[in-house]
């Protein structure tokens, strides 16, 4: 049976940790020139909807590093949805291809892609959520603060997909996540309860940045509008305005804090230049993990489907 990786929930605490291992092996093998050809002959579809650079070049590179080759499909080559059914793409490529990679505007789409592919689907961003995000951004918080367990994580900015994911994550692992916006900029409703109901982790949502800020160990933020919500983009800047992440908001949080940021950022909105590039942020390391983190999803949805890959 192949498996799919569209939610962090689809994997448990134990393989989220295994994936954070193998993930580490990956980075060293990198670092240290190793050759590592385990999808040797294999090729991946890449779906995108909508625009990238991260996601599209570690998947393209990681899938290169494995031994195999990635297909970058653009917003104009196949119009998932408009110009063929999902489920006839799916059901095509995985005649061609031994992965599909797909970031989509509609997460039911997704869903569907899933359900029809009978290769591996890796979800590349939805509206809804970004869970190769997650894992790159959890492992990094590893390698920085030693832990997840326990950590003040602050959120500030839109409840948006990659917000969605980090309350999906707090279903598994324990900590205290506090997410902090505008009225009316809040989360998935019915991902907050479930994250709530789940009683892992601590979950706060306020509408104050500098109560949010305070003893943080983690600051993140995104964009304030994301791809797709470009119309709304001025009344989002008038809502966002005192929630950026400036060296005022920083020094709420603990001295040693670290500042993310999934990136694109628009400079000068939700963060600041200094704050981005500053001695806290560790934006550019969690781009990097984002190449080893998907790798590790990529050995796990393998190994699942009965591949003896040995690291
Ligand atoms: N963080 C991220 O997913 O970046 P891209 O949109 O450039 O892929
Ligand atoms: N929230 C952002 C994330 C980009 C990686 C967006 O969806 O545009």
């Amino acid at each position: 049976m192949k498996r799919d990786f569209l939610h962090v929930t689809d994997f448990t605490k134990a393989e989220l940790n295994e994936t954070f291992d193998i993930a580490r092996k990956l980075k060293s093998k990198v670092r240290n020139g190793e050759e590592h050809h385990f999808f040797k002959g294999q090729s991946m579809a890449m779906i995108f909807s909508k625009p990238s650079a991260r996601t599209r070049i570690s998947f393209e590179t990681g899938m290169y590093q494995f031994g195999g080759h990635a297909l970058y499909l653009s917003p104009n080559d196949i119009g998932i949805g408009k110009r063929e059914a999902v489920k006839d793409i799916a059901r095509v490529i995985s005649r061609y291809n031994n992965w599909i990679m797909a970031r989509l505007f509609d997460h039911k789409y997704m869903l569907e892609l899933a359900e029809y592919a009978t290769v591996p689907v890796i979800n590349g961003l939805t509206d809804y959520n970004h869970p190769c995000q997650i894992m790159a951004d959890m492992l990094t918080i590893q390698e920085h603060r030693g832990t997840i367990e326990g950590q003040k994580i602050v959120f500030i900015g839109d409840g948006n997909n990659v917000c969605n994911s980090f309350l999906n994550f707090s279903t598994l692992m324990p900590f205290h996540l506090v997410i902090a916006g505008p009225e009316g900029y809040e989360p998935d409703a019915e991902t907050l309860a479930y994250a709530r109901d789940a009683g892992v982790s601590e979950i706060e949502i306020v509408h104050d940045p500098i109560t949010a800020a305070k003893e943080a160990d983690v600051i993140y933020t995104d964009v304030w509008t994301s791809m797709g919500q470009e119309a709304e983009r001025q009344q989002r800047l008038m809502d966002f305005t005192s929630f950026q992440v400036n060296e005022e908001l920083l020094a709420y949080a603990k001295s040693n804090a670290i500042v993310m940021h999934c990136l694109p950022a628009h400079y000068n909105e939700e963060i600041t230049d200094e704050v981005l590039n500053g001695p806290q942020s560790v934006v550019f390391d969690e781009a990097e993990n984002r190449l080893h983190a998907q790798k590790a999803i990529m050995v796990m949805l393998a190994r699942s489907g009965g591949a003896d890959i040995k690291l």
